[in-house]
């Protein structure tokens, strides 16, 4: 695993100077305290290449060992080509397919349950699944509703077939696209093209209706978990790490009353990050680990939740491949 994560530290007391808000309401709302922010220069593979040279050389593999690229993101580096092509391109790698996901916040899970689906067919060994984001440079800074979530990132992982006991051992994934509406960037695709009016308008930034998101978050989150534990054949008992997505503390304490998982249990970023998006989860794992918080033969259980909407939970049982 590897991270990645810009120098430059946004704090609440920073946006108190940008937009009508205060430190007291953004951590008693949401539990954020700062976040990373990247400066102009920086595009979302810049962030994902730093994190998969980290990742790749933690795993003792070289670049090119690997045989498949799989970066699930909302900001990608442009529309097209993808931002798994940048990434290639920054490792001085060819010829592997490279595609990126868009499943919000989910991305990073989704990316994981498509890698273990493709390792099972025998015909990869090493697949890089990355998550990430650069969410500064697609919010609006005079929106206090929505700028002061979200943060900077980038988490990857290499994921290998193993035949010990460790690994996988479920995952749930689901979307809404009916729901769509209720978080979207809605102008620079297609359906609303670039122009000065969606310009002047900001309709190149984040809209959230924001409770909404968060009853959907919670009830999916905890939905998906049950199932998640369920086809693993273990409970929430077993679990000894929960790391659910990093958008807000409150959804967090919700999803663990609703899943009986103390939240002593729970391993969270958000207070230094923010909501990163599909970076959340594996800059989250990465961190836990090496916080200490994982060990051999662990049970750890992800569940998250995104625009779309989307939503998943996994299980996996934690081994190092030596
Ligand atoms: N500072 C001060 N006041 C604020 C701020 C702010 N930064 N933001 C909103 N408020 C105000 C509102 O204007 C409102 O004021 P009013 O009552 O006078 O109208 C009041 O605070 C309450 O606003 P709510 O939106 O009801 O606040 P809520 O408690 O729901 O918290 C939040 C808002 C933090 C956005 C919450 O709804 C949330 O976390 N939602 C989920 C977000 C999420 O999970 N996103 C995940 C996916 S992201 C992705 O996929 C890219």
């Amino acid at each position: 695993m590897g991270t990645a994560l810009p120098k430059k530290v946004l704090t609440n007391f920073d946006l108190e100077k940008l937009v009508d808000t205060s430190d007291e309401w953004i951590t008693t709302r949401t539990g954020i305290k700062e976040r990373r922010i990247v400066d102009n220069n920086t595009a979302t593979s810049d962030l994902v290449v730093d994190a998969s040279k980290k990742a790749i050389k933690e795993a003792g593999i070289n670049p090119e060992d690997i045989d498949m690229l799989i970066v699930a993101t909302d900001t990608p580096d442009n529309a097209y080509p993808s931002t798994a092509c940048w990434v290639q391109k920054g490792l001085r790698i060819n010829s592997m397919p490279a595609v990126d996901i868009v499943a919000g916040c989910t991305g990073w899970l989704y990316g994981l349950e498509l890698a273990s689906g493709l390792l099972s067919t025998g015909g990869y060994k090493n697949i890089l699944v990355a998550g990430g984001e650069v969410m500064s440079k697609v919010v609006n800074w005079e929106d206090r509703a929505t700028c002061v979530l979200f943060g900077d990132g980038a988490g990857a992982t290499i994921v290998s077939p193993t035949d010990k006991s460790y690994g996988l051992l479920s995952c749930v994934l689901g979307a809404d696209g009916n729901l769509g509406e209720l978080l979207v960037q809605p102008a620079g695709g297609t359906r609303l093209p670039a122009s000065e009016e969606t310009v002047k308008k900001k309709l190149h930034t984040v809209r959230m209706q924001g409770n909404e998101v968060f009853k959907h978050a919670v009830r999916r989150m905890g939905e998906a978990a049950f199932q998640a534990l369920k086809i693993a054949g273990v409970s929430s008992k077993d679990i000894s790490l929960f790391i659910p997505h990093q958008a807000n503390i409150r959804i967090i304490e919700a999803t663990c009353k609703r899943t009986g998982i103390p939240l002593e249990k729970t391993y969270n970023t958000i207070q230094r990050y923010g909501n990163m998006s599909a970076a959340s989860l594996p800059v989250t794992l990465a961190e836990a680990k090496r916080d200490g918080r994982i060990k051999e033969g662990d049970l750890i259980l992800f569940a998250a939740f995104g625009a779309g909407f989307t939503w998943g939970a996994a299980v996996l049982r934690w081994g190092s491949s030596d």
